[in-house]
C-alpha cells in the first residue's frame, strides 16, 4: 500500500482516502464518491479495529462481508481497497498510542473510555501507510470528526479533512452498520433518534434557544418507546464539543441511545439565518 502511494505521489496524483470498518452501506459509498471528486485515486480501507472496542463491546459480532464490500467499494470508485490483517496492524508488542485529550472526554468518550484513543491511533497509522492528500469522514460520527480534525492540526498532518453529510434511510434512520443488529420492532423504535432531532430543529426554527428546554423535549420523544435507553442527549459547540446553554448557528445536537442492546448515534448541526 505504502509503495503504491509513493508511486502515485511521485506522479503528482492526489490520493483521497476513506477509512472504514467494512460492512459497507450507502453512507460509506457516498464518502467514496466524495473522495472521487476530490482526488485522482480513491483508496478505501476496511479494518475492524480491535483497540477501539472495549472488552464488553461488539468486536466479535461486528458484521463483516468482504466479498460484498469489495463490489460496493469498486462501484463507488475505490481503486485500491486496503484490508490489512490485525497482525499487520498491531505487532504483538504494540505499545504506542495517539490520544487527543479534552474533546474525547465527553459525549461518546464518556461511555466508551479508550474508544477515541483506539480510533486516533489506527487513523494515524492508516494515514502514515496510505499517505493521502485528503481523507473523507462521515458527519454521523460528529465527535470522531472533531477529534480527527484536532489530531490533524496538532500532529501537523498535511491532510485535508473532508466531511460527508449523514446518509439516511427513506424514513430518516441514519445509516449504520450496527442497524443490522436491530429486530423489526427495534428498527421501528430506532426512528426516535431522527424524530427527536427533527423536533429539536423545529423548536429552534420557531425561536427556542434554551438548550435545556430542547434536550428535555428530545428526551420525551426518545423515551416514548419501551426499547430505548438514553446514553446522552447534548447540545455542544461543533468544534470544541463543550456544552452550550444556548443554541447558536453551527451548534451541534448529538445523541446516543440504546435501542434494546444496540447503541445508535445521530446528530444535526443547527443552521440559523
Ligand atoms: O468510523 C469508523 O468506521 C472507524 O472509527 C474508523 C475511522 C474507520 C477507524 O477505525
Amino acid at each position: 500500500m505504502s509503495e503504491l502511494s509513493d508511486e502515485w505521489r511521485s506522479k503528482e496524483l492526489r490520493i483521497a482516502f476513506v477509512p472504514t470498518m467494512g460492512y459497507l452501506h450507502a453512507g460509506h459509498t457516498s464518502l467514496m464518491q466524495i473522495a472521487q471528486s476530490n482526488g485522482d485515486i480513491v483508496v478505501s480501507s476496511i479494518f475492524v479495529n480491535p483497540i477501539q472496542f472495549a472488552p464488553h463491546e461488539d468486536l466479535d459480532k461486528y458484521p463483516r462481508d468482504l466479498a460484498r464490500d469489495q463490489k460496493m467499494a469498486e462501484q463507488a470508485g475505490t481503486v485500491v481497497l486496503f484490508v490489512p490483517s490485525e497482525k499487520e496492524m498491531y505487532h504483538q508488542d504494540f505499545q504506542t498510542f495517539i490520544n487527543v485529550e479534552e474533546i474525547t472526554r465527553g459525549l461518546c468518550g464518556r461511555s466508551r473510555p479508550g474508544h477515541f484513543r483506539g480510533v486516533t491511533t489506527v487513523v494515524a497509522k492508516l494515514f502514515n501507510i496510505v499517505k493521502p492528500h485528503c481523507a473523507v469522514f462521515g458527519q454521523k460520527d460528529a465527535q470522531q470528526v472533531a477529534v480527527i480534525r484536532m489530531m490533524i492540526r496538532d500532529l501537523n498532518y498535511a491532510i485535508e479533512l473532508i466531511v460527508g453529510p449523514i446518509v439516511r434511510e427513506p424514513d430518516g434512520l441514519a445509516m449504520s452498520s450496527r442497524n443490522a443488529y436491530l429486530s423489526a420492532q427495534e428498527r421501528q423504535d430506532a426512528l426516535v433518534l431522527f424524530k427527536s432531532l427533527e423536533h429539536a430543529r423545529k423548536l429552534v426554527q420557531n425561536g427556542e434557544r434554551n438548550s435545556h428546554v430542547v434536550v428535555a423535549e428530545m428526551e420525551k420523544i426518545v423515551n416514548s418507546v419501551d426499547s430505548s435507553r438514553i446514553d446522552y442527549i447534548e447540545i455542544v459547540d461543533n468544534r470544541t464539543l463543550l456544552p452550550l446553554d444556548s443554541i447558536h448557528d453551527g451548534t451541534l445536537l448529538a445523541l446516543a441511545v440504546y435501542i434494546g442492546k444496540t447503541r445508535l448515534i445521530d446528530n444535526c448541526i443547527i443552521n440559523l439565518p
